[in-house]
């Protein structure tokens, strides 16, 4: 029987010890896409399954093994979204974004799907953050996209991380690579896993992305899609590769890069960065995709776009020790004795909150001494403490936790005004205190 209290395989729970990373993190990628003029989007968590079969593909690993796809009670087959391209393609044409001006330029940071096995950076409900753009054909736009997701690596002050890219071509130069790939592995056919055998006929392309180490084995020499370009996907690749070169944008060109899912045309690319043990880690990976909008229902309007895996952001920058923003800390902890003291200590609270003030008092009706333990606790940089004497005087004192300064403080009715002065005094004196001992 499950144990309630373990959450499901493959999720997990973001902490308070974490969280403020992830939003650093979030806010800072959907910031850095807003100067590239990028606006937030957000679609719903569940769509039709139909949307990720004629987007994703129907031989995909993704819709055909990892979907969580569910009737739900009027019988409609419903599917938790694996990726964000399809839901925000279909938000885009149903509420008319893509006949405004274009391009259209959309970004997301969404929860997806996809029943996998368990392996290291791979997690059943993961965190995308990913954009994508409408109506841009030349190759301009594909080395704007890739110079964005390069931004957001940087601005996060990732290492290492490297670029690979490649072209898959469009539907015509296809036809003839299915041919050369189909005739390399008829030999081999009967070898392949269940899977790809269907795949053979179907899309015998996706054959290269199975992860059954047999399909691997037989794929390996497989003849290259790059080698069969027309001439037209040629020149694209040809000028997206100078343009990236203009903007000193390193990258290598992968032509196994096939990505896992079908929608693609023409350029694709992928970050890669290798983990503590040296182990590679995609970190995130997109591509142009000129049929999917016409696919769903929509008009024929070219889009390109990348997504990148939070978590797999998080686990390089703390394999990197990537410093992240200090975490938001208690300003003033205020210690009540009694109960006037409490209701005071409320209200005091309040009015630091409205001067921007992160602050706290005891909600406990607790010792002195327990409450300066919880102080210390949750890292308070100052204390106050409110009893019989201060209540009357109007005055109390504002104790350093870091350096024991004690300040007096009006806690009558010009507490509010007073109080931004005294701790941003308080703390360049502490401040000045911690260079000297340095
Ligand atoms: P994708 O390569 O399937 O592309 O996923 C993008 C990124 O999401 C991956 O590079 C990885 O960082 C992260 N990711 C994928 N699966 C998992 C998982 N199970 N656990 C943790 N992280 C994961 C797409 O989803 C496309 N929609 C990207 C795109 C946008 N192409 C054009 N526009």
């Amino acid at each position: 029987m499950a144990i309630i209290t373990n959450a499901p395989r493959g999720t997990q729970d973001i902490l308070p010890s974490e969280s403020y990373k992830w939003q650093y993190v979030q806010k800072t990628l959907l910031e850095t896409a807003n100067l590239f003029g990028f606006e937030e989007i957000r679609t719903p968590t569940f769509e039709h399954t139909e949307l990720f079969l004629r987007s994703v593909g129907e031989t995909t690993d993704v819709v055909n093994k990892e979907m969580y796809t569910f009737l739900d009670k009027s019988d409609r087959s419903i599917t938790l979204r694996p990726e964000g391209t399809a839901g925000v393609a279909r938000a885009a044409i149903q509420n008319g974004l893509v006949n405004n001006a274009l391009p259209l330029k959309l970004s997301y940071m969404i929860n997806c799907f996809r029943y996998e096995k368990r392996q290291k950076g791979r997690f059943r409900e993961f965190n995308q953050f990913g954009v994508e753009m409408y109506g841009a054909n030349s190759p301009i736009a594909d080395a704007e996209i890739i110079s964005l997701a390069r931004e957001c690596y940087n601005v996060l002050n990732i290492q290492n991380i490297r670029l690979e890219i490649n072209s898959i071509g469009c539907p015509e130069c296809r036809k003839k690579y299915h041919e050369a790939l189909k005739k390399y592995l008829a030999e081999n056919k009967e070898n392949l896993c269940g899977t790809c055998h269907e795949r053979f006929d179907k899309n015998p392309m996706r054959i290269l992305d199975c992860k059954e180490p047999k399909c691997k084995e037989i794929t390996k020499n497989a003849p290259l899609m790059l080698d069969y370009l027309c001439d037209d996907c040629k020149n694209h690749f040809e000028e997206v590769k100078t343009l990236l070169d203009s903007a000193n944008i390193e990258y290598k060109v992968n032509p196994t890069i096939v990505r896992g899912l079908d929608y693609y045309t023409r350029t694709v690319f992928e970050f890669i960065c290798k983990d503590k043990d040296g182990d590679d880690i995609v970190a995130g990976g997109g591509g142009r995709y000129a049929g999917l909008l016409q696919e769903i229902g929509g008009q024929n309007l070219e889009g390109i776009g990348f997504a990148m895996g939070i978590e797999r952001i998080l686990m390089i920058m703390e394999d990197q020790k990537t410093d992240f923003p200090e975490k938001q800390t208690c300003d003033v902890y205020i210690v009540p004795m009694g109960e006037k003291a409490t209701v005071k200590a409320f209200v005091l609270a309040n009015s630091l909150r409205e001067e921007g003030f992160f602050a706290q008092c005891d909600l406990l009706g607790r010792s002195l001494k327990a409450q300066m333990k919880y102080a210390d606790k949750i890292g308070a940089k100052y204390t106050m403490v409110i009893g019989d004497n201060e209540l009357e005087n109007e005055k109390a004192q504002l104790k350093c936790m870091y350096n024991g300064n004690i300040t007096e403080i009006s806690i009558g009715s010009d507490f509010s005004d007073k109080i931004y002065e005294v701790i941003m005094e308080s703390s360049y004196a502490a401040l000045a205190d911690a260079a000297e001992q340095l």
